[in-house]
C-alpha cells in the first residue's frame, strides 16, 4: 500500500467468520469484548466484521479512536440501534439524544453535574458510605463471605437515585422497594435489546416484555411527581437555584435557555440512573478485585486516609478528597486495566476520512478502547497494577506513559459528564473501606471472570473484610 493512499473499508482484513451469519456466532456470548480482543490479536488494529450481513469497523488504534471520538456530533453519533431501543421504552435524554437536541441538552446537563453542584450533593455520598460502613463492620465481624459486587451495586443504586431526584432508598440494609425492583428489570432488557439480533418482541411479546412495560410505567409515575414536586419546591424556595439539592433541581436552575420539555426532562432523570449505576458499581468491584491482592496498597492508602482525615471514619467534607491522591490513583489504575466500558459503539453521520481510512456514511464503528489501555507501548509493565504510575511525582519512574489513550470515560464533547461524581463516589468508598479493613479474595483470582452486560463486571468477587486494629 502507499503511504498515506486512501483506504477503502472493502480492503480490511477480516477474522475467520461463517459465510451467512458471519461473526455473530462467535460474538453472540458473556463476554462479547474479550471475543474482539481476540479479534484485534487475529487482525491488528483495524479490521471489519459483519453479523449477518451488517458491517461494522472495529478498531483498537488510540489515535484513530481520539480522532472519531472529537469528530462528533458532526460527524459520527452513537449506533442508531442504542437510540432506538431507549426511545422505545420512553428514555430521551442526552445518552441517546443526537444532532441540535444533544447540542441543546449537553450543556445544562453538564452544568448540573458540575464539580460545584456534586460538592453539593457531597452529603448524600457522605451518608450511603457511612451506611455501607457500618453493613460492611457488621459482616468483618461475623467473616461473611461478601458478594462485593452486589453491594457496591445498592451503594450506587441509592446514591444515584438520591442525587437524580431526591428518592431516598435504602438498598443497602436491603430495604428494597419497589421503584429498585423495577429498576432491576430494565437494565437486563436493555442489554438484551440492544443487542438482539431481532426486535421479536414487536411482533410477540413475553412475559418479560409485558413485566418490562409495566416497571417503566411505575417509574415514569415516580418520576413525574418528583418533577412536579421539585417545580413546586423551587417556585416557593427560590434559594434552591443557588443551592440545587438533586440533579433534578439542578437541571430546573439550568433550563432557562434549553427549555427542556417534561420528557426531556423525563428521560435524563432516567438517563442519570442507566449511566451511573453499573459503571460505577462495577469499577470499584474491579478496585476491590485488585486490593485484595494487593495488602501494600491497602496499607498506603490507610496511611492517607489517616492523613487527610485523622480519627473520623470517613472523609467528612468534599475538600478532603483532593487530598485523597493516592486513592485516587489506585481507582484510575482499576479503571485502566479493567474499563467496564471497554468499547463504543458509534455510526458515521456522513462520509468521512479519518486518517486514511474511507468511511462511508452509515458505517458501524465498534470503538475497542481497552487494547490500547493495556499495551506496554503505552504503559511500561502494563498488565501490572502500579497506581503510583498515575501520581506526578513518581511518573518518571514509568518509562511508556499516555494518559491520552485513557477512554474509559469517552472524549471529545460527549464524553462522560458523570465522571467528577463516579470519581467521588469511588475515592471516598475505596478510602473507606482501606481505613477500616483488610480485605482477602475468597476465590482464587482465576476464577473471577469479565463478564459484558452494556458493561464490564467482576463475575463471582467474593471477598472477607477483617477490621484493622
Ligand atoms: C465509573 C463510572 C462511569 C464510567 C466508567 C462512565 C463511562 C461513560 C462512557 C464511556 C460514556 C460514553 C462517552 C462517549 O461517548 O465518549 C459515558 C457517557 C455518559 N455518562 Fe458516564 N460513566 C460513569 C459514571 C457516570 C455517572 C455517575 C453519570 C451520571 C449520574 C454518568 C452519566 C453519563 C451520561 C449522561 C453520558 C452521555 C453523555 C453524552 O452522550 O453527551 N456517567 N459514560
Amino acid at each position: 500500500m502507499i503511504e498515506n493512499e486512501v483506504v477503502s473499508i472493502k480492503n480490511l482484513k477480516s477474522p475467520k467468520g461463517t459465510f451467512l451469519l458471519g461473526h455473530l456466532p462467535q460474538f453472540n456470548t458473556y463476554n462479547k469484548h474479550q471475543v474482539l480482543e481476540r479479534w484485534v490479536e487475529e487482525s491488528g488494529e483495524l479490521f471489519k466484521i459483519h453479523f449477518v450481513g451488517k458491517e461494522f469497523v472495529v478498531s483498537a488504534n488510540p489515535d484513530f479512536n481520539n480522532k472519531v471520538l472529537r469528530l462528533r456530533p458532526d460527524k459520527f453519533k452513537r449506533f442508531s440501534k442504542i437510540d432506538e431501543i431507549l426511545k422505545e421504552m420512553g428514555v430521551d435524554g442526552v445518552f441517546n439524544a443526537e444532532g441540535d437536541t444533544w447540542k441543546r441538552q449537553r450543556k445544562p446537563i453538564a452544568e448540573a453535574l458540575s464539580v460545584k453542584n456534586v460538592r453539593a450533593f457531597y452529603p448524600i455520598i457522605l451518608s450511603k458510605t457511612e451506611a455501607i460502613l457500618e453493613k460492611f463492620k457488621g459482616y468483618s465481624e461475623k467473616g461473611t463471605v461478601v458478594d462485593v459486587q452486589k453491594e457496591f451495586m445498592a451503594f450506587t443504586i441509592d446514591i444515584t437515585t438520591e442525587i437524580a431526584f431526591g428518592h431516598k432508598l435504602d438498598t443497602i440494609n436491603n430495604k428494597s422497594n419497589s421503584f429498585q425492583k423495577h429498576l432491576e428489570v430494565i437494565f437486563p432488557m436493555i442489554n438484551t435489546r440492544v443487542t438482539a439480533p431481532f426486535p421479536i418482541w414487536r411482533y410477540f411479546k413475553k412475559e418479560k416484555d409485558k413485566i418490562l412495560d409495566q416497571s417503566l410505567k411505575s417509574i415514569e409515575k415516580v418520576i413525574y411527581e418528583f418533577v412536579d414536586d421539585a417545580k413546586k419546591r423551587m417556585e416557593e424556595n427560590p434559594k434552591l437555584r443557588a443551592q440545587p439539592s438533586n440533579f433534578l433541581e439542578a437541571l430546573l436552575v439550568e433550563n432557562k435557555d434549553a427549555n427542556f420539555t417534561d420528557e426531556e426532562i423525563y428521560g435524563n432523570v432516567f438517563t442519570m440512573l442507566l449511566a451511573g449505576e453499573d459503571t460505577t458499581s462495577n469499577s470499584l468491584s474491579w478496585t476491590i478485585f485488585y486490593l485484595a491482592q494487593h495488602p501494600e496498597i491497602v496499607t498506603k492508602i490507610r496511611e492517607e486516609a489517616k492523613g487527610a482525615y485523622g480519627n473520623k471514619d470517613v472523609p467528612g467534607t468534599y475538600e478532603n478528597i483532593e487530598l485523597l491522591k493516592y486513592a485516587n490513583a489506585v481507582v484510575q489504575e482499576a479503571m485502566r486495566l479493567k474499563p467496564t466500558t471497554p468499547q463504543l459503539y458509534l455510526e458515521a453521520n456522513e462520509d468521512v476520512v479519518v486518517n486514511n481510512v474511507s468511511i462511508p456514511k452509515g458505517t458501524n464503528i465498534i470503538l475497542q478502547n481497552k487494547v490500547a489501555q493495556t499495551e506496554e507501548g503505552y504503559f511500561s509493565n502494563a498488565n501490572a497494577f502500579e497506581p503510583e504510575r498515575w501520581m506526578v511525582s513518581e511518573c518518571p519512574m514509568h518509562k511508556n506513559h499516555s494518559p491520552n489513550v485513557m477512554r474509559a470515560f469517552g472524549g471529545g464533547a460527549r464524553y462522560c459528564p458523570g465522571m467528577h461524581l463516579s470519581k467521588s463516589e469511588m475515592i471516598v468508598l475505596t478510602s473507606t473501606l482501606c481505613k477500616h479493613f483488610d480485605f482477602k479474595l475468597e476465590v482464587k483470582p482465576e476464577e473471577i471472570r469479565e463478564r459484558f452486560e452494556f458493561t464490564m463486571y467482576p463475575e463471582n468477587l467474593k471477598v472477607t473484610f477483617k477490621p484493622v486494629k
